[in-house]
């Protein structure tokens, strides 16, 4: 399923119900050494799929542990993105010279009680939920969406930025058609060292399950003999942002 909303540059591997069988490394059983067996069965199926994943790339079989705030650690020129939820489990990843940012994130596709979705929207995320509610074709949980897709953002932004953010730091808005967009709000020193505050997503509702990816696609830098005459605009090495699906 997570695929159907990554492009085709990504690689990714799903379980259902902790499917997968296979060992852990060391240094990722020492992390879950004294958790409890329902996050271990999630972390160890994660690793299982991380791997699939990574073999998908042509990459071969590497421990992936947590860093210091959880962030998984990938190898070197490889980006990734891990979610887990009620017995579904995934995880994605991307050579660095394709995609520069990617975030992944899973939930119940249920209803968010509202008093959590005043913690997580600002009043304007709230009126343009309600203004999809109103008109878009078919019934979604909006507020679970948004969530979700704020983990994504978040996941995909912190290989850059390294700081946890606040749910009112990044501005959503969606599209009834499966897309959206985040503005995050950066410090003056982000902005100064030229962080990245736009990003652009896809979700998908289906069984049972709210996925969303976001995904910064790397500037196509076309061979130098080809720049010369080529339409202004063609590759000026700017993010692209939308539909990455088909973009290339
Ligand atoms: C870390 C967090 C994003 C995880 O999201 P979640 O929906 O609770 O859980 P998921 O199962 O989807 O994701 C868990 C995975 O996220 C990944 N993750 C954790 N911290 C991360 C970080 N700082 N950066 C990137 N990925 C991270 C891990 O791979 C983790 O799985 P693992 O522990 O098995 O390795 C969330 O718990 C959190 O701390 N959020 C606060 C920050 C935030 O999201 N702010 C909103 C900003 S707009």
């Amino acid at each position: 399923m997570i695929a159907d909303i990554l492009p085709s540059e990504v690689a990714s591997a799903e379980a259902f119900n902790d499917g997968l069988e296979g060992p852990l490394y060391p240094e990722e059983a020492a992390q879950i050494s004294r958790a409890v067996e329902s996050r271990r069965r999630e972390f160890t199926t994660a690793r299982l799929c991380a791997r699939r994943a990574l073999a998908r790339l042509g990459l071969p079989p590497v421990a992936v542990p947590p860093g210091p705030l959880g962030e998984p650690r990938w190898p070197a020129g490889v980006l990734g993105s891990i979610t887990h939820s009620t017995n579904y489990r995934a995880a994605a990843v991307v050579r660095t010279a394709d995609v520069l940012a990617l975030g992944i994130d899973v939930e119940p596709d249920e209803p968010l009680p509202e008093d959590l979705l005043e913690s997580i929207a600002s009043p304007d995320e709230c009126a343009r939920l309600r203004e999809l509610r109103r008109t878009a074709p078919q019934p979604v949980n909006w507020g679970r969406l948004l969530f979700s897709a704020k983990e994504s953002v978040y996941k995909a932004w912190f290989p850059q930025g390294r700081r946890i953010l606040d749910f009112f730091d990044a501005d959503l808005t969606f599209t009834p058609e499966g897309t959206f967009r985040a503005h995050l709000l950066l410090t003056p020193l982000e902005r100064e060292l030229g962080l990245r505050a736009d990003y652009s997503g896809r979700w998908l509702a289906r069984g049972g399950l709210l996925l969303t990816s976001v995904v910064t696609l790397a500037p196509v830098r076309a061979p130098r003999a080809e720049v010369v005459g080529a339409p202004q605009g063609a590759s000026n090495g700017a993010p692209r942002l939308g539909g990455y699906g088909a973009v290339r």
